[in-house]
Protein backbone atom coordinates (compact mmCIF):
# COMPACT_ATOMS: atom_id res chain seq x y z
CA UNK A 1 0.00 0.00 0.00
CA UNK A 2 1.40 3.73 -0.83
CA UNK A 3 -0.17 5.98 1.63
CA UNK A 4 -1.69 9.27 0.99
CA UNK A 5 1.73 12.01 1.42
CA UNK A 6 -0.42 14.97 3.23
CA UNK A 7 1.78 18.16 3.56
CA UNK A 8 -0.50 20.57 4.74
CA UNK A 9 -3.72 20.90 7.05
CA UNK A 10 -5.91 21.58 3.68
CA UNK A 11 -4.29 18.21 2.38
CA UNK A 12 -5.08 16.33 6.06
CA UNK A 13 -8.40 17.62 5.82
CA UNK A 14 -9.00 15.95 2.49
CA UNK A 15 -7.60 12.70 3.22
CA UNK A 16 -9.56 12.74 6.66
CA UNK A 17 -12.30 12.93 4.26
CA UNK A 18 -11.91 9.99 2.20
CA UNK A 19 -10.44 7.74 5.44
CA UNK A 20 -13.07 4.39 6.00
CA UNK A 21 -13.58 4.45 10.35
CA UNK A 22 -12.26 3.83 13.53
CA UNK A 23 -9.48 6.28 12.05
CA UNK A 24 -6.45 5.37 14.27
CA UNK A 25 -3.75 7.97 14.79
CA UNK A 26 -0.22 7.14 15.51
CA UNK A 27 2.00 10.28 16.12
CA UNK A 28 5.74 9.97 15.50
CA UNK A 29 8.91 12.40 15.08
CA UNK A 30 10.17 10.24 12.29
CA UNK A 31 12.94 7.65 11.73
CA UNK A 32 10.71 4.73 12.02
CA UNK A 33 12.14 2.60 13.67
CA UNK A 34 10.93 -1.75 15.00
CA UNK A 35 9.16 -0.11 17.54
CA UNK A 36 7.31 2.48 15.49
CA UNK A 37 6.53 -0.69 13.50
CA UNK A 38 4.96 -2.48 16.60
CA UNK A 39 2.92 1.09 17.14
CA UNK A 40 1.78 0.69 13.49
CA UNK A 41 0.87 -2.80 13.71
CA UNK A 42 -1.16 -1.88 16.85
CA UNK A 43 -2.82 0.81 15.59
CA UNK A 44 -3.44 -1.79 12.26
CA UNK A 45 -5.36 -4.71 14.77
CA UNK A 46 -7.65 -1.39 16.60
CA UNK A 47 -8.61 0.19 13.16
CA UNK A 48 -9.63 -3.47 11.97
CA UNK A 49 -11.47 -4.79 9.50
CA UNK A 50 -12.34 -1.48 7.83
CA UNK A 51 -10.58 1.60 9.79
CA UNK A 52 -7.72 3.22 8.73
CA UNK A 53 -4.21 4.26 10.10
CA UNK A 54 -3.24 7.89 9.58
CA UNK A 55 0.86 8.79 10.84
CA UNK A 56 1.98 11.96 11.73
CA UNK A 57 5.96 13.04 11.10
CA UNK A 58 6.66 16.21 12.52
CA UNK A 59 9.81 16.72 15.15
CA UNK A 60 7.89 18.83 17.32
CA UNK A 61 10.52 22.35 18.22
CA UNK A 62 8.54 22.71 21.15
CA UNK A 63 9.55 19.49 22.92
CA UNK A 64 13.29 20.17 22.82
CA UNK A 65 15.14 22.20 25.40
CA UNK A 66 17.63 24.82 23.88
CA UNK A 67 20.57 22.70 24.24
CA UNK A 68 19.24 19.52 22.92
CA UNK A 69 18.97 17.47 19.76
CA UNK A 70 16.35 19.16 18.05
CA UNK A 71 18.73 20.07 14.93
CA UNK A 72 20.66 16.76 14.74
CA UNK A 73 17.61 15.05 15.40
CA UNK A 74 17.27 12.42 12.47
CA UNK A 75 15.08 12.82 9.88
CA UNK A 76 14.45 10.65 7.05
CA UNK A 77 11.07 11.33 5.63
CA UNK A 78 11.10 9.39 2.36
CA UNK A 79 12.13 5.96 4.53
CA UNK A 80 9.19 6.73 7.25
CA UNK A 81 6.78 6.81 4.10
CA UNK A 82 8.00 3.34 2.66
CA UNK A 83 7.60 1.86 6.31
CA UNK A 84 4.24 3.32 6.63
CA UNK A 85 2.97 1.91 3.37
CA UNK A 86 4.68 -1.86 4.76
CA UNK A 87 2.43 -1.41 7.57
CA UNK A 88 -0.68 -0.60 6.38
CA UNK A 89 -1.16 3.25 6.81
CA UNK A 90 -3.42 4.97 4.68
CA UNK A 91 -1.84 8.59 5.02
CA UNK A 92 1.21 10.12 6.33
CA UNK A 93 0.75 13.49 7.48
CA UNK A 94 4.18 15.26 7.59
CA UNK A 95 3.13 19.37 7.88
CA UNK A 96 6.61 21.61 8.30
CA UNK A 97 6.69 23.92 10.89
CA UNK A 98 4.78 27.17 9.28
CA UNK A 99 1.69 23.99 9.10
CA UNK A 100 1.66 23.24 12.72
CA UNK A 101 2.60 26.37 14.27
CA UNK A 102 1.45 28.84 11.51
CA UNK A 103 1.69 31.62 14.38
CA UNK A 104 3.97 31.77 17.62
CA UNK A 105 2.20 29.20 20.05
CA UNK A 106 1.36 31.65 22.70
CA UNK A 107 -1.36 29.07 24.78
CA UNK A 108 0.35 25.51 25.48
CA UNK A 109 -1.34 23.01 27.46
CA UNK A 110 0.12 22.97 31.17
CA UNK A 111 0.65 19.64 32.12
CA UNK A 112 -0.01 19.53 35.68
CA UNK A 113 2.25 17.94 38.36
CA UNK A 114 2.38 14.80 36.82
CA UNK A 115 4.31 16.87 34.18
CA UNK A 116 6.98 18.36 37.25
CA UNK A 117 8.55 15.22 37.84
CA UNK A 118 11.53 12.73 36.44
CA UNK A 119 11.31 13.72 32.74
CA UNK A 120 9.84 16.62 33.75
CA UNK A 121 11.97 17.84 35.89
CA UNK A 122 14.98 16.77 33.98
CA UNK A 123 13.50 18.83 30.58
CA UNK A 124 12.01 21.69 31.50
CA UNK A 125 9.08 22.45 28.69
CA UNK A 126 9.33 19.10 27.74
CA UNK A 127 5.75 17.96 28.22
CA UNK A 128 4.15 21.06 27.24
CA UNK A 129 5.90 20.71 24.41
CA UNK A 130 4.52 17.34 23.97
CA UNK A 131 0.66 17.78 25.19
CA UNK A 132 0.16 20.60 23.06
CA UNK A 133 1.34 19.01 19.76
CA UNK A 134 -0.62 16.10 20.58
CA UNK A 135 -3.67 18.44 21.54
CA UNK A 136 -3.02 20.19 18.21
CA UNK A 137 -2.86 17.09 16.60
CA UNK A 138 -5.91 15.64 17.76
CA UNK A 139 -7.78 18.19 16.75
CA UNK A 140 -6.81 18.78 13.21
CA UNK A 141 -6.66 14.76 12.20
CA UNK A 142 -10.22 13.72 14.53
CA UNK A 143 -8.51 10.57 15.18
CA UNK A 144 -11.19 8.20 17.02
CA UNK A 145 -8.29 6.22 18.67
CA UNK A 146 -4.65 7.38 19.09
CA UNK A 147 -1.84 4.79 19.92
CA UNK A 148 1.09 5.67 22.01
CA UNK A 149 4.65 3.55 23.19
CA UNK A 150 4.63 2.52 26.73
CA UNK A 151 8.60 3.30 26.39
CA UNK A 152 7.54 7.07 27.27
CA UNK A 153 5.41 5.87 30.53
CA UNK A 154 5.02 9.11 31.76
CA UNK A 155 4.08 10.52 28.37
CA UNK A 156 1.45 7.74 27.60
CA UNK A 157 0.09 8.79 31.58
CA UNK A 158 -0.24 12.47 30.60
CA UNK A 159 -1.66 12.11 27.22
CA UNK A 160 -3.82 9.56 28.78
CA UNK A 161 -4.92 12.80 31.64
CA UNK A 162 -5.24 15.10 28.95
CA UNK A 163 -7.48 12.95 27.11
CA UNK A 164 -9.67 12.32 29.67
CA UNK A 165 -9.36 16.10 31.82
CA UNK A 166 -10.48 17.53 28.17
CA UNK A 167 -12.90 14.93 27.45
CA UNK A 168 -11.30 14.92 23.54
CA UNK A 169 -12.81 11.49 23.17
CA UNK A 170 -10.10 9.50 21.58
CA UNK A 171 -8.77 6.46 23.00
CA UNK A 172 -5.52 6.14 24.26
CA UNK A 173 -4.05 2.68 23.21
CA UNK A 174 -0.85 1.64 24.77
CA UNK A 175 2.22 -0.50 23.10
CA UNK A 176 4.68 -2.75 25.22
CA UNK A 177 8.42 -1.68 25.01
CA UNK A 178 10.64 -3.47 22.10
CA UNK A 179 13.59 -4.17 22.87
CA UNK A 180 16.70 -5.21 20.76
CA UNK A 181 18.60 -8.80 21.35
CA UNK A 182 20.47 -7.11 24.86
CA UNK A 183 17.50 -5.73 25.77
CA UNK A 184 18.26 -1.96 24.93
CA UNK A 185 14.59 -0.32 24.31
CA UNK A 186 14.88 0.79 21.34
CA UNK A 187 14.66 4.50 20.41
CA UNK A 188 15.85 7.05 17.33
CA UNK A 189 18.38 8.29 19.82
CA UNK A 190 19.85 4.84 20.09
CA UNK A 191 21.83 5.77 16.66
CA UNK A 192 23.61 8.08 17.86
CA UNK A 193 25.06 5.50 20.22
CA UNK A 194 28.95 4.39 19.34
CA UNK A 195 29.52 0.65 19.92
CA UNK A 196 30.95 0.99 24.05
CA UNK A 197 28.19 3.66 24.45
CA UNK A 198 25.69 1.22 23.40
CA UNK A 199 27.21 -1.42 25.80
CA UNK A 200 27.25 1.17 28.61
CA UNK A 201 23.40 1.77 28.01
CA UNK A 202 22.60 -1.87 28.49
CA UNK A 203 22.75 -1.14 32.18
CA UNK A 204 19.62 1.07 31.84
CA UNK A 205 17.24 -2.66 30.90
CA UNK A 206 19.42 -4.52 33.46
CA UNK A 207 19.19 -2.23 36.06
CA UNK A 208 15.35 -2.56 35.79
CA UNK A 209 15.69 -6.17 35.26
CA UNK A 210 17.54 -6.42 38.84
CA UNK A 211 14.59 -4.34 40.35
CA UNK A 212 11.81 -6.42 39.39
CA UNK A 213 13.45 -9.56 40.31
CA UNK A 214 13.59 -7.66 43.86
CA UNK A 215 10.10 -6.31 43.81
CA UNK A 216 8.52 -9.50 45.89
CA UNK A 217 10.10 -7.96 48.51
CA UNK A 218 9.21 -4.62 48.44
CA UNK A 219 10.14 -0.85 46.79
CA UNK A 220 13.04 -0.91 49.01
CA UNK A 221 14.55 -3.69 47.83
CA UNK A 222 13.55 -2.91 44.56
CA UNK A 223 15.35 0.35 44.27
CA UNK A 224 18.57 -0.75 45.74
CA UNK A 225 18.79 -3.67 43.16
CA UNK A 226 18.21 -1.46 40.31
CA UNK A 227 20.60 1.43 41.76
CA UNK A 228 23.69 -1.61 42.57
CA UNK A 229 23.69 -2.08 38.87
CA UNK A 230 23.26 1.39 37.74
CA UNK A 231 26.04 2.05 40.79
CA UNK A 232 28.20 -0.51 38.64
CA UNK A 233 27.65 1.10 35.26
CA UNK A 234 28.24 4.78 36.65
CA UNK A 235 31.85 3.41 37.36
CA UNK A 236 32.37 1.47 34.03
CA UNK A 237 34.54 3.06 31.32
CA UNK A 238 32.25 4.22 29.24
CA UNK A 239 30.22 4.88 31.83
CA UNK A 240 26.16 5.40 32.13
CA UNK A 241 25.76 8.07 33.74
CA UNK A 242 22.59 7.70 35.66
CA UNK A 243 19.75 10.72 35.77
CA UNK A 244 17.15 9.32 38.06
CA UNK A 245 15.98 5.68 39.06
CA UNK A 246 12.35 5.89 40.75
CA UNK A 247 9.35 3.61 41.51
CA UNK A 248 6.18 5.13 41.21
CA UNK A 249 2.43 4.44 41.31
CA UNK A 250 1.48 4.28 37.44
CA UNK A 251 -1.90 6.32 37.97
CA UNK A 252 -0.38 9.38 39.50
CA UNK A 253 4.01 9.25 39.25
CA UNK A 254 4.50 9.58 43.30
CA UNK A 255 6.70 7.84 44.28
CA UNK A 256 5.88 5.19 46.47
CA UNK A 257 6.37 4.21 50.38
CA UNK A 258 8.20 1.47 51.33
CA UNK A 259 4.80 0.12 52.57
CA UNK A 260 3.40 0.19 49.32
CA UNK A 261 1.83 -2.74 47.62
CA UNK A 262 0.15 -3.36 44.29
CA UNK A 263 1.07 -2.41 40.83
CA UNK A 264 4.40 -0.16 40.36
CA UNK A 265 6.15 1.58 37.43
CA UNK A 266 10.12 1.28 37.89
CA UNK A 267 11.62 4.09 35.79
CA UNK A 268 15.64 5.05 34.88
CA UNK A 269 17.03 7.49 32.71
CA UNK A 270 20.62 8.07 32.10
CA UNK A 271 23.16 9.07 29.86
CA UNK A 272 25.54 7.14 27.59
CA UNK A 273 28.25 9.96 25.81
CA UNK A 274 25.77 12.86 24.93
CA UNK A 275 22.60 10.54 24.22
CA UNK A 276 20.38 10.38 27.01
CA UNK A 277 18.19 7.04 27.24
CA UNK A 278 15.04 6.58 29.10
CA UNK A 279 13.38 3.29 30.26
CA UNK A 280 11.19 1.91 32.38
CA UNK A 281 9.69 -1.85 34.03
CA UNK A 282 6.09 -3.06 34.95
CA UNK A 283 6.01 -4.61 38.03
CA UNK A 284 4.16 -6.29 40.77
CA UNK A 285 4.83 -4.80 44.59
CA UNK A 286 3.64 -7.93 46.21
CA UNK A 287 5.83 -8.31 49.35
CA UNK A 288 4.66 -8.54 53.27
CA UNK A 289 4.20 -5.13 54.67
O1 LIG B 1 6.87 10.17 21.34
C1 LIG B 1 7.08 10.95 20.39
O2 LIG B 1 7.64 10.57 19.36
C2 LIG B 1 6.66 12.41 20.52
O3 LIG B 1 6.80 12.87 21.82
C3 LIG B 1 5.23 12.67 19.99
C4 LIG B 1 4.19 11.93 20.81
C5 LIG B 1 5.15 12.25 18.54
C6 LIG B 1 4.92 14.16 20.09
O4 LIG B 1 5.81 14.92 19.33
Amino acid sequence: MIPVLARTRAELAAARGSMSGPVVLVPTMGALHDGHRALLRRARQVASPNGSVLVSVFVNPLQFGPDEDFARYPRSLDTDVAVCGEEGAAVVFAPDHAQMYPAAQLITVDPGPMGQVLEGKSRPGFFAGVLTVVLKLFQLARPDAAVFGEKDAQQLALVRRMTADFALGVEIVPEPIVRDSGGLAISSRNAYLSGPERTAALALSRALLAGQQQAHAGPAATLAAAHTVLQAAAAADPPLRPDYLALVDPGTFDEVTDDYRGPALLLAAGRAGLTRLIDNAALLIDGPQ
